[in-house]
């Protein structure tokens, strides 16, 4: 079995998508893969209930318990590394995990480390996506699916969705259109990741 783990900071939709996706398409026969967990370094995060409510094991890993970024992502690949399987490493998926990330622990799950981002990239890597393409007169937003590098939200692009930006749109209305597509596109990308992880 692959063992997948997802990490979340926050209301955990993209998790949840990820998780009916596997129960419905049935990724334990088809690609011997299943979420082992769902990990939050916020005890508070509405993810982690959501998660428990699916059936799924979570953890916390409180980042103001370390006394840097360096300690606490060491700590991080611990647990992770901890439902790797004779068979394969395990995938790790971020879900609206809001950490930066040190490049050694980018470098221990190279290739098998994969987030979601809320823009177009390269275009607004970072955070305020939505209010910053409307700023910018963007006609069109969307959401990237991607590899993670050691460059913030950069890395090969596994997959794309575009939405157009409408007049009546703001922040919050743009990234609830945004949102619905990163719940089709994010499950895709990760089942077709791990034909190849
Ligand atoms: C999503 O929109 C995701 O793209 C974004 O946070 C939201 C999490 O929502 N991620 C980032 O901004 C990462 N740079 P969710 O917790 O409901 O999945």
């Amino acid at each position: 079995m692959k063992n997948i783990v997802i990490l979340i900071s926050g209301s955990g939709s993209n998790m949840e998508s990820i998780a009916r996706a596997a129960q419905r398409e049935g990724w334990a026969g088809k690609y011997q893969a299943k979420v082992a967990a769902v990990i939050s370094n916020k005890a508070a995060a509405p993810g982690l209930a959501l998660a428990r409510e699916l059936g799924l094991h979570t953890e916390v890993l409180d980042h103001k318990a370390f006394d840097s970024r360096e300690a606490f992502d060491a700590a991080l690949t611990t647990l992770i590394d901890r439902f790797d399987t004779p068979q394969a490493p395990t995938l790790v998926v971020l879900a609206g995990f809001m950490r930066i990330l040190t490049p050694g622990f980018v470098s221990h799950f190279a290739g098998r480390l994969v987030n979601i981002h809320p823009s177009l990239l390269p275009a607004f890597a970072g955070l305020n996506t939505h209010q910053r393409a409307i700023d910018a007169g963007c006609q069109f937003a969307g959401a990237t699916v991607h590899l993670v590098t050691a460059e913030l939200d950069h890395g090969p692009i596994l997959a794309q969705a575009v939405v157009p930006i409408l007049a009546s749109d703001d922040a919050s209305t743009l990234a609830a259109r945004v949102l619905t597509q990163e719940h089709r596109i994010y499950p895709q990308a990760v089942a077709k990741l791990l034909l190849n992880v």
